[in-house]
Parts: C-alpha cells; sequence; structure tokens
C-alpha cells in the first residue's frame, strides 16, 4: 500500500505510529506531503516513495484546521496546502485525523490560507480582495504570514518557495464557492479549502473517538 502522509501535529502522531508499525513488520511505502514530515518519516524508517515517480496513492491520512458537518476541511495553518492538496485529491481514499475542537458548524473561523506565487504579490491581493467582496467577506481582514521569528522573521515560505495570505473571514457563506473564485485569480496557486476530499473523519476527544464515515 502506498499512504499519503499529511503535515502537521497531529499527522506526527500517525507518523510515529506508522513508523513503530513498520519496526513491527508491516510492509508499507509512503509519500509525505512537507519537508517536515518527510523527515520525520525518514527518522522512522518508513519506505518513501519520490513524489515524481508516484502514479498512483492508495490511502491519505491528514490533520485539519476545521471540519464542517460536509466533511468540508480547512487545511494549511502549517502551510503545507498546496502538496497537501496534491496528495489528498490524488488518495483512493482520505482519512483525517483531528481533535474534537477542529469540528465547526461553518468553516472559516480559522484564517484561511491562501498560497500565492511571489511574483507582484501585491497585484494578486488586490484581485484577492476583489473575490473576497463578491463572495460578501469584503473588509475582511488579509495578511502576508511571517516567517518564523527562528529563522529571521521575514514573510513565510512555503515548501515550494511560495508566499501564503492568511483571510480572517470569520465565516464563510459558500466554501465551494469562494475555493472556485479564488483559484480563478492569477497567481493564487491553491487555497485552504478542501471540498469534498475526506471520505472518512476520526475525532478524538479525551476519552473517546468519533468516526464520521
Ligand atoms: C498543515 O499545513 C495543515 O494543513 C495541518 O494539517 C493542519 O494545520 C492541522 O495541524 P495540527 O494537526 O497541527 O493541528
Amino acid at each position: 500500500m502506498l499512504l499519503g502522509l499529511g503535515t502537521g501535529s497531529t499527522a506526527a502522531h500517525l507518523v510515529r505510529a506508522l513508523g513503530q508499525s513498520v519496526r513491527n513488520g508491516l510492509s508499507v511505502q509512503a509519500i509525505p506531503t512537507s519537508e517536515e514530515t518527510r523527515a520525520l518519516a525518514t527518522a522512522e524508517g518508513i519506505e518513501l516513495v519520490a513524489p515524481a515517480e508516484t502514479t498512483r496513492i492508495d490511502l491519505v491520512i491528514d490533520g485539519a484546521d476545521e471540519v464542517d458537518a460536509r466533511k468540508d476541511l480547512m487545511k494549511g495553518g502549517g502551510g503545507a496546502l498546496l502538496r497537501e492538496k496534491i496528495i489528498a485529491s490524488s488518495g483512493t481514499r482520505m482519512i483525517v485525523i483531528a481533535d474534537s475542537t477542529k469540528k465547526v458548524s461553518q468553516l472559516g473561523k480559522f484564517p484561511l490560507p491562501v498560497e500565492i506565487d511571489r511574483f507582484s504579490w501585491p497585484l494578486t491581493i488586490q484581485k484577492i480582495r476583489k473575490v473576497l467582496e463578491e463572495n460578501d467577506l469584503g473588509g475582511v481582514n488579509l495578511s502576508l504570514r511571517p516567517g518564523p521569528r527562528e529563522a529571521g522573521g521575514g514573510v513565510f515560505r512555503s515548501d515550494g518557495g511560495n508566499y501564503i495570505v492568511d483571510i480572517s473571514c470569520g465565516r464563510i457563506p459558500d466554501a465551494r464557492q469562494l475555493d472556485t473564485a479564488l483559484q480563478g485569480v492569477p497567481g493564487v496557486i491553491e487555497t485552504g479549502l478542501f471540498i469534498d476530499m475526506a471520505d472518512i473523519v476520526i475525532f478524538g476527544t479525551d476519552d473517546s473517538v468519533e468516526i464520521i464515515d
């Protein structure tokens, strides 16, 4: 089986558990969604497949920043949304693992990450603002994600070298429509809205597990 391995603190638990299973004899190959996950999976002794040599993925397991009742997701808090979406949209099945605080009635409280090309980024941001106005989100706050202080600050760069704009929507009236509209902006590479991608969501609470299939 070829597994797509997500990114973030929840996905890291999966990678460590998978590493334990591999050491116990499980035979599996994986493709990571970020350099961070690549490093952890390598340290765990999980066999990785080069992205350029991958044409099928059986199962993707990843975390999320928000999950609504339709199993639509907000992702990208860790800045890995582009690679995560390439992998999530390629898996035969996708399982989302999250703690129950990620469950929401409407997406949008968590700032929506949008990955953009660095070339003329202010022009792209202007067009994003226009799309937001057309989608009942005029006037919301929008900012370029800052780089980590320990890496000298500046502007955050994704594994692919792109900028990320975080949009404080508050609520997103129609996530599918907003996703489509944002993807129509030249310069926008990907959004953190993952629509119709999750097959199963597993929420963990302090003392139980809720599975939405
Ligand atoms: C990474 O870019 C994100 O999409 C993560 O999957 C998401 O932010 C969940 O991360 P945590 O498991 O750390 O909350």
